[in-house]
């Protein structure tokens, strides 16, 4: 039998997926600034929102209410009441926010479609290299945790960002959070910037598919995958 899966919407994506996001575990998108993972995040939300389900959205950036409502259009009001918004500016915040989405998820009393965390390391890139590393490391190894539960649990995928180091010595861009992450997420994929509008997409890991990958284009109301 066919596994689950929920369509992005962003067509090639989808394919390199097999069909869509897993519904039972997390999926890590990492790549650098610009190359579009809170577009990919906030286009999957609002398809969820918009099949009626809700979404769970922990974002630590600033979700651009322009954005959605261009992805939305006369829709957004609609839509809005099927997001869960939280907004925490540090990492206990970030914490506790991640704790009530996995806890509302399981509880059941809303019918939860994706529950969203980007970045998921953002506070923690901040504590890198200060007296802190060691709590943010524990507080994101906790948080990531209770999401794969909650993925499995319930079930419901979820969408997790993650931002990028250089590798000096290699000269490749390399995710955050280090192999705790990297086993955590069952799906992994790296987005990558081309000339323009295009993006390239890498299927880097997946427990049932060959690694590949698509691209697609960002346009002003979506992004666009059909190549
Ligand atoms: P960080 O959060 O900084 O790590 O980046 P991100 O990967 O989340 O990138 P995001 O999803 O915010 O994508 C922003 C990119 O999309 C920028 O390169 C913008 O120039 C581009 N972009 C945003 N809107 C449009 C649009 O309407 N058309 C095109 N062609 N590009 C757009
Ligand atoms: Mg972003």
């Amino acid at each position: 039998m066919e596994p689950d899966r929920l369509v992005t919407g962003v067509a090639s994506v989808d394919r390199l997926l097999g069909g869509g996001l897993e519904t039972d575990s997390v999926t890590e998108i990492y790549g650098e600034g610009g190359s579009g993972k809170t577009l990919f995040c906030l286009d999957v939300a609002v398809r969820v929102a918009r099949s009626g389900k809700w979404v769970f959205y922990v974002d630590t950036e600033g979700v651009s209410v322009d954005r959605l409502h261009a992805i939305a259009g006369n829709e957004l009001d609609r839509i809005l009441k099927r997001f869960l918004l939280s907004s925490p500016k540090e990492l206990d915040e970030q914490g506790r926010a991640v704790a009530t989405a996995c806890a509302l998820a399981r509880e059941g009393k809303r019918p939860v479609g994706l529950i969203v965390v980007d970045s998921a390391t953002m506070f923690y890139r901040l504590s890198l290299s200060s007296s802190d590393e060691d709590t943010a490391r524990q507080s994101l190894v906790l948080e990531v945790a209770d999401l794969v539960a909650t993925a499995l649990a319930v079930p419901v995928p979820v969408l997790i960002t993650n931002q990028v180091w250089r590798s000096v010595s290699e000269g490749t861009l390399e995710p955050l959070g280090g192999s705790f992450l990297n086993h955590a997420a069952k799906t992994i994929l790296r987005f990558e910037r081309l000339p323009g509008p295009r993006r390239r997409v890498v299927l880097v890991k997946h427990r049932s598919l060959p690694e590949g990958s698509a691209e697609f284009r960002i346009t002003s109301s979506g992004l666009e995958g059909s190549g």
